[in-house]
């Protein structure tokens, strides 16, 4: 393949943009132009002289010298009017924005077709792991069982500070923002949607099904406490929240994202601090796993520049699961072994919990283990974070009758 001279037009100059920025200066094999940078913010001081940048988005959008779009920055709405504007206007797209491909994930990949352009977004997944590309080119003919891992790297952060250090949860979460790793609102982070956007957009590729983030179950880590990790520590566990997609029959996936533990043997129990982990397991390439720096300016520049790269080749995603249509449904009829940490009887009631252990570690607290069904959980999702409990899976397997 020839290699297209690439005339960039970047939104964003935050952590990921100025990583980007790096990375492509110490890049000696390719070289791409960055013609102008649009950002939002008049005040802000810049590393890079003014003549670089402009306020106003047209400025680039409507230059028919720039072939490349580049999306940088964390305004979900305000990414999807760029993107699609300049999809339409004919220019290919690198984006790292995971909650705007996965709320308009099939409108992006028909938009794809329609206007006869590129959309790639490696970074927006598991940042310097190449998972998406791989499930493209390696697993497209693979009968995929499972895919589980570490999206998020805020949270591990968060965990791996609180387990291995014992300090507080805030102080971590304070920690994980000052180093650049978290969201703008660090919500998306600690509640699990980040990591639940990643996996609906993984599970565009593994499965060929877009899911509307809507659908999807998932909870974070904000309830913890130090009795869990008192808990876990106590039984050789560490607690990561582990997004997890999988098939239930031959046509059929579910999906959720929950805190998990995880014992000593296993490849997750040492992807700590920013690191994300992903693991498949497949028929025929068995069990793999994957790991790398989920978060940061480098390590998410390392994706765009690698996207970036690609584009110039001319590669685009052809979403090969999606077009063997082999998976058609989703499903939360799905039996989860859950720890339930709780104080009242009536929260462990909702969860249909009847068999009590009470765990004193210095002060007195309760907790269950039981079965519970994954649509449970999921009706149960508004209520989560207003009670005084804090839920992780057991990862081991429910036999089901
Ligand atoms: N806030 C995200 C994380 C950044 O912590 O994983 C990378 O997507």
């Amino acid at each position: 393949m020839t290699q297209q001279k690439l005339r960039i037009g970047m939104f964003g100059y935050g952590c990921v943009g100025q990583g980007l920025h790096d990375v492509l200066n110490s890049s000696k094999g390719f070289k791409a132009d960055i013609v102008k940078i649009c950002v939002k913010d008049h005040n802000k001081k810049r590393r890079l002289p003014m003549s670089n940048f402009t306020f106003d988005k047209n400025e680039i959008l409507n230059d028919p010298n720039i072939n490349l779009i580049v999306e940088l920055i964390d305004d979900a709405d305000e990414a999807f009017n760029i993107v699609t504007t300049a999809m339409k206007a004919g220019k290919s797209v690198v984006s790292a924005n995971k909650m705007m491909v996965a709320n308009h994930f099939r409108e992006l990949v028909r938009m794809q077709e329609e206007y006869n352009v590129s959309l790639l977004y490696e970074a927006s997944a598991g940042a310097s792991i190449p998972i998406i590309r791989n499930l493209e080119e390696y697993y497209d003919n693979e009968l995929l069982y499972s895919l589980r891992g570490i999206l998020n790297g805020t949270t591990n952060y968060i965990l791996t500070r609180m387990h291995n250090e014992g300090i507080t949860y805030s102080a971590a979460l304070k920690e994980a923002q000052e180093k650049g790793f978290a969201e703008s609102d660090p919500t998306l982070d600690v509640e699990g949607f980040d990591a639940k956007y990643k996996l609906c957009i993984i599970t565009g590729h593994a499965y060929g099904l877009f899911l509307d983030p809507e659908d999807v179950f998932h909870y974070g880590i904000s309830k913890i406490s130090e009795f869990d990790i008192k808990y876990a520590k106590e039984k050789g566990f560490k607690i990561k929240l582990v997004p997890y997609v999988g098939k239930t029959n031959e046509n059929t996936i579910t999906s959720f994202v929950l805190p998990r533990f995880i014992s000593s043997d296993k490849y997750l129990y040492n992807v700590d601090n920013e690191y994300n982990g992903v693991i498949t397991e497949a028929a025929f390439a068995d069990k793999q796993f994957f790991s790398g720096k989920g978060a940061g300016g480098h390590a998410t520049g390392s994706a765009v520049l690698s996207d970036i790269s690609a584009n110039s080749y001319g590669y685009r995603y052809e979403y090969k699961k999606f077009r063997q249509g082999t998976v058609s449904k989703y499903t939360r009829e799905h039996k989860l072994e859950i720890y339930l940490r709780y104080n009242d009887e009536k929260d462990r009631e909702l969860f249909g919990f009847e068999e009590v252990s009470e765990y004193f570690s210095g002060r007195f607290y309760k907790y269950v283990i039981g079965v519970v069904n994954l649509e449970r959980l999921y009706e149960l999702r508004n209520q989560l974070s207003g009670l005084d409990v804090f839920i992780v899976n057991t990862g081991r397997k429910v036999e089901v009758k």
